[in-house]
């Protein structure tokens, strides 16, 4: 689990936008001298936009099937610990809210992945999201990584119960040969079944992950892939 300042990605958004803005009044206040106030403000709004930008990023180390090609930390032996590891997370979010003084409705999003987050049963995440919500903008994004085996229509409906409004689903390919040179532990219509449950189910920000540059891709695969991911 960890919080951020910042986006995974680099500076968010909104701190970026003030960032270029300071810098170029701190870049007038050097050339002229005159432009201080402005730049006090910009370099204080900075620091506050910093301050109250949270972003939660939480990990599931537990999968099915360890990939071909994957070196993410997860396991496949270690099912055992799931409540275990579950209630931990729960104690070291207690203890990183407190550290990060952490105020209403201050985290933006948050972000569970893995390993696959979809081997987690939903009433296991339960506790986090109660304990979360205070904590939540009105308007925050909440995502998580799904394996297609693992995100059946019951995982999917809890998860959503519980405030999970984007899903970005692991397919990597639609073609049943190169899955299994991957070792998914999904078919293609596993996939396609998913989605679509996670579309009835209500889910309108969904993101598929596709693969490339595997043995024995071909540019009418990738293609392939793309249209029906489409
Ligand atoms: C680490 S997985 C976690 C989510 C889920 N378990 C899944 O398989 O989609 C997130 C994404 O990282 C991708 N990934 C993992 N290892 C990769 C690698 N070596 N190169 C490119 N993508 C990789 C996976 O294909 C997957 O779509
Ligand atoms: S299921 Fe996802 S996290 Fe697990 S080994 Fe495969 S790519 Fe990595």
């Amino acid at each position: 689990m960890a919080f951020s300042r910042f986006n995974v990605n680099g500076i968010d958004k909104p701190t970026c936008t003030l960032e270029l803005v300071g810098i170029f009044w701190w870049f007038l206040f050097l050339l002229y001298r005159k432009a201080y106030i402005p730049a006090l403000i910009l370099f204080i709004a900075h620091k506050l936009v910093i301050l109250r930008t949270m972003l939660l990023y939480i990990h599931i180390p537990f999968c099915d099937s360890k990939c071909s090609y994957c070196a993410f930390n997860s396991y496949v032996d270690k099912f055992h610990l799931k409540e275990k590891y579950m209630s931990a997370l729960f104690v070291q979010l207690k203890h990183e809210l407190k550290r990060f003084d952490a105020t209403k409705e201050s985290i933006e999003t948050i972000f569970i992945g893995g390993g696959t987050p979809s081997t987690v049963a939903p009433e296991l995440y339960k506790e986090i999201f109660t304990h979360l919500k205070p904590y939540l903008k009105k308007d925050i994004e909440i995502t998580s990584e799904a394996n297609p085996n693992s995100a059946t229509y019951e995982w999917l409906e809890g998860m959503y119960g519980l405030g999970v409004n984007r899903i970005s689903f692991g397919v990597q390919s639609f073609n049943e040969k190169k899955l299994k040179l991957l070792n998914r532990a999904h078919s293609p219509q596993m996939a396609i079944d998913a989605i679509n449950n996670a579309k009835t189910i209500g889910f309108e920000n969904l993101s598929l992950d596709l693969i490339y540059a595997t043995l024995g891709d071909t540019k009418e695969l990738i293609q392939y892939d793309i249209d029906t991911a489409v």
